[in-house]
């Protein structure tokens, strides 16, 4: 059976059992800030099983593109992966323990046709239940073992969110795999045994505090590992022996001249390119782009680490596209995103190697400098300055930098270099401070803690003047024709923020009139409204009306929804990695900042607008 049949046995045998088959959602979660990646085939569906939406059909099946950080630098040995495909079937409220057990058990055993011998079975440690689902079904008491938390509770994905107790489906490779103990057992981390089919029983809500409540219903959620049960069908023991890797070992192979299978640190260097290579594919294709945080900064790492093992085969030339264009060669017919954004792809993946290829050679003699130096002086850790320099000067993200350091017995300065990484921070923060520098500046004899917004519902209110300032000095009054800036407690006016432009209009009190020329932030929580006494004076503690230029305020509105349906257009005729960088929203224009490789062409324009 091949991973195309797999998929497709796996499909249709739950749709036969009444499941409606959901396609693999974005490996980026939608509307889901708790997580960085989809890392489950339940994340799509987190709001079914917390019950704030209710799905057409209760019972779901999906095989879903997954990718997972947490064994990024295991990747390399026979089965640790970043990105995978799970297939998985779901239970909103519907079907329970006993039919998902009999179930799995069925398609494993008479689809899959492994053979029961070499199947055991996981169960959390107090769950009889399951255990006498799978003793009925015929699975022998000495192959269902009890586990834990660690092995046999599952979730949540991320810090909060449903999760349960679970049961496993572990396949026995034999006795001549592994470490040959007379008590290796599933979980035993020598290779013997895989687990292939994970079965959660969503039963509860983790909160912040990992206080666990009961969800309104319990529920099904499984995941069964594509890549491993492809191996377990047809004989494998390595998950990049089967037909998901062995064209992208290939191509390698033959881009650097060197066979695979026949020298250890060969072979890891050689999947290490493989599998990233894939990885950078399939998230460039869902829109992540290179950065130095979150998703981008993750996909940055992936590549850069692809390129380091790609020096290691003697691979000194940008080669990633390569494999980039096998992945969409092979899996393209199952995730059409990546054929679609297949020129987008290979661009960026080419543009960032092509970036880190610069650096790269300076960088690693540097490195080698440094762990010379250190063998010298019988020293073992890297300073966090250098570290730091790595990382700015050329592009190393730390956690590579203490990869290599680790092969050569030293370790990095973690809390140095993030002394350093703090210290950029600070910069970056002095060097925004400087911005606001020209306008006006909160006394510290202040003590306004708010300036109260209003201004989402009201363009005018009733207010009272909490403070006058001049020239930075805090005043109690102010007369005709005189510029200062006025804070009130609280205001209609916005006050320009995240690229869009302040206000204008008029304040207006018993005994003088200002005009508001421009409003401004200069906290987080503090507005303050520029102008001039266009009459009369105006006193701390008057009473009085603040008023915004309605027909400006609504073009601003305008073009501010604008940039959104512009982001919108971009992001159907460039495609999914459109994101927005910048902006400015005034009344007469509107600008947006976004990211994509090359300039539009006129056509593009043209479709956009
Ligand atoms: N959510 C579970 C897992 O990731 C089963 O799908 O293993």
């Amino acid at each position: 059976m091949t991973s195309d049949e797999l998929r497709n046995a796996y499909l249709d045998f739950f749709a036969e059992k009444g499941h409606d088959i959901i396609p693999s959602a974005s490996l980026i979660p939608h509307g889901d800030p708790t997580l960085l990646f989809t890392s489950a085939g339940m994340v799509q569906f987190k709001d079914y099983f917390l019950g704030r939406t209710v799905p057409a059909n209760p019972r779901l099946a999906s095989c879903q593109k997954c990718f997972r950080m947490t064994d990024i630098e295991s990747v390399g040995d026979a089965s640790h992966l970043t990105f995978f495909e799970m297939l998985g079937n779901f239970s909103i409220g519907d079907y329970f323990k006993k039919e998902a057990t009999a179930w799995a058990w069925e398609f494993v055993t008479e689809r899959l046709k492994l053979p029961p011998e070499r199947l055991w079975v996981t169960i959390y440690l107090d769950d009889d239940e399951s255990f006498q689902y799978w003793k009925d079904i015929g699975v022998p008491e000495a192959r269902i073992l009890r586990f834990g938390e660690k092995d046999n509770f599952w979730g949540p994905a991320g810090d909060t969110g449903p999760c349960g107790p679970c049961s496993e489906l572990h396949y026995d490779f034999g006795e001549e795999v592994g470490c040959g103990k007379p008590d290796c057992k599933p979980n035993c981390e020598c290779g013997r045994f895989s687990e292939i089919w994970n079965l959660v029983f969503t039963q509860y809500n983790q909160d912040e505090n990992g206080q666990r409540t009961p969800l309104p219903r319990t529920n099904i959620d499984t995941g069964m590992g594509l890549e491993r049960t492809v191996e377990a069908i047809t004989g494998k023991t390595s998950v990049y022996e089967t037909e998901l890797f062995a064209p992208l070992l290939e191509r390698v192979a033959r881009l650097c001249g060197k066979k695979y299978g026949i020298e250890k640190e060969t072979d890891v260097a050689m999947r290490v390119v493989a599998e990233h290579g894939r990885g950078i594919t399939f998230l460039i294709g869902d829109g992540v782009i290179p950065s130095n945080e979150g998703r981008g900064y993750v996909l940055r790492r992936l590549l850069r680490r692809a390129a380091l093992f790609g020096r290691r085969l003697g691979l000194d030339r940008p080669f990633l596209t390569e494999v980039a264009r096998v992945s969409i060669e092979h899996m393209g017919h199952v995730y059409p995103e990546i054929t679609q954004r297949e020129d987008f792809i290979l661009k960026l993946i080419e543009v960032e190697e092509t970036r880190f290829e610069e650096t790269l050679s300076t960088g690693l003699e540097l490195l080698d400098g440094i762990t010379a130096d250190l063998a010298k002086k019988g020293k073992s850790e890297i300073s966090g300055k250098q570290a730091f320099k790595l990382y700015d000067t050329h592009g190393f993200p730390v956690e590579i930098t203490r990869e290599i350091a680790r092969e050569r017995g030293v370790t990095v300065d973690e809390a140095g270099f993030e002394q350093e990484m703090e210290r950029q921070r600070e910069r970056a923060r002095a060097a925004h401070k400087f911005e606001l520098k020209g306008t006006v500046r909160v006394g510290d004899s202040l003590d306004i803690k708010t300036s109260c917004f209003v201004g989402y519902n009201n363009l005018e209110c009733s207010s009272t003047i909490v403070d006058l300032l001049v020239a930075d000095k805090s005043v109690k009054t102010i007369k005709e024709g005189q510029e200062a800036g006025i804070i009130l407690s609280s205001t209609p006016f916005y006050g320009e923020m995240g690229g869009q432009v302040g206000d204008t209009g008029e304040i207006i009190g018993s005994s003088g009139r200002f005009s508001v020329s421009k409003t401004v932030r200069v906290s987080p929580d503090i507005i303050v409204h520029q102008g001039e006494v266009i009459r009369g004076s105006i006193s701390v503690g008057d009473e009085v009306k603040a008023i915004v230029d309605v027909e400006r305020r609504l073009d601003i509105a305008r073009n501010h929804t604008a940039t959104h349906l512009l982001q919108m257009a971009l992001r159907q005729v460039l495609g999914e990695h459109v994101q927005q960088r910048g902006s400015l929203v005034a009344p007469d224009r509107l600008r947006f900042d976004f990211s994509h490789l090359e300039a539009l062409t006129r056509e593009q324009v043209e479709k956009v607008s």
